[in-house]
């Protein structure tokens, strides 16, 4: 039998995989799921339901329901962050040797290159969350309660539920890819890289970036407008958002095997 001291084991391990990055890997996969788990709630169930409802019902389930599952939702994807933070700042070389966060060659290798590309995503999904889809769904929460209290509907709460859709529907399509990096960190992309020459780094670098700038400048309706025609098409429906997302996943993928 263990001593009660050693019930506690997970904060008294000082190596690689020490107690608090273990405790900090769990709670971040907790609310992970839990801001992950909305975002699919809101992009497949709640858009496609609110579409069938009349103005009035919707205003009700805006105030009621979506204004509950929002507060989850945003609060959860700054728990994501903080807890994902505070297991990058824990994570060390090796049995007291020292932080990961300031070491080159972890970045320059593949678990470094793959988490980075996770975190690329997810803190833009982040800020997304934060200072997209949260501004502007705010406008349509207060909108559908002065209204049902009586007022005159707002017209510019219409634009800004489009804005925050846009952006909704582009978290869901990062999110796979973001899941991808994430889960293959220390689970993958480490066992099957080979090769980590600098001109291979550059090339992979220059595409990530790309489609990432691409696809976010997008959904800010820099590229192409809020309008639903276009490069927006995958916007309009959360089927083409998963195909899309999931085939990211297939891009990423096939980029990192021939490059890495
Ligand atoms: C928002 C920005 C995020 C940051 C900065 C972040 C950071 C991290 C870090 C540093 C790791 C450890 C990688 C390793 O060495 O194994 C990790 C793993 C992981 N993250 Fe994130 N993360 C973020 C978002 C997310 C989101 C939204 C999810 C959704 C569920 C998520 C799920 C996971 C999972 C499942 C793992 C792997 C756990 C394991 O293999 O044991 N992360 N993340």
């Amino acid at each position: 039998m263990r001593a009660l001291a050693d019930v506690l084991i997970i904060f008294k391990r000082g190596d690689f995989v020490n107690g608090w990055s273990f405790l900090f890997r769990w709670a971040h996969v907790v609310v992970g799921i839990a801001w992950i788990g909305l975002l699919y709630y809101f992009n497949f169930v709640q858009v496609p339901a609110f579409a069938e409802l009349d103005a009035g019902a919707r205003n009700q389930a805006i105030d009621k329901l979506a204004s509950r599952a929002l507060w989850w939702f945003r609060w959860a994807a700054a728990a994501t962050l903080g807890f994902g933070i505070l297991l990058l700042l824990v994570q060390e070389k090796g049995s007291g040797g020292g932080s990961l966060l300031f070491d080159n060659d972890y970045w320059k290798g593949a678990s470094g290159r793959s988490i980075a590309t996770g975190m690329l995503l997810g803190i833009t999904m982040f800020a997304n969350v934060w200072l997209v889809i949260w501004p502007n769904q705010k406008k349509v929460i207060a909108n559908a309660r002065n209204v049902l209290a009586g007022g005159e509907a707002d017209p510019a709460a219409a634009a800004a539920g489009r804005k925050a859709a846009m952006a909704s529907r582009q978290n869901t399509i990062f999110s796979f890819t973001m899941l991808l990096f994430m889960v293959g960190t220390s689970h993958f992309f480490g066992a099957i890289s080979t090769n980590d020459s600098g001109s291979h780094r550059a090339i992979y670098w220059a595409v990530t970036i790309v489609i990432w700038a691409v696809l976010e400048l997008n959904c800010l309706g820099i590229i192409g407008g809020t309008g639903t025609g276009g490069t927006n098409w995958f916007y309009e429906d959360h089927k083409r958002a998963i195909g899309l997302g999931l085939g990211l996943v297939v891009v990423w993928y096939l980029l990192w095997v021939i490059l890495f």
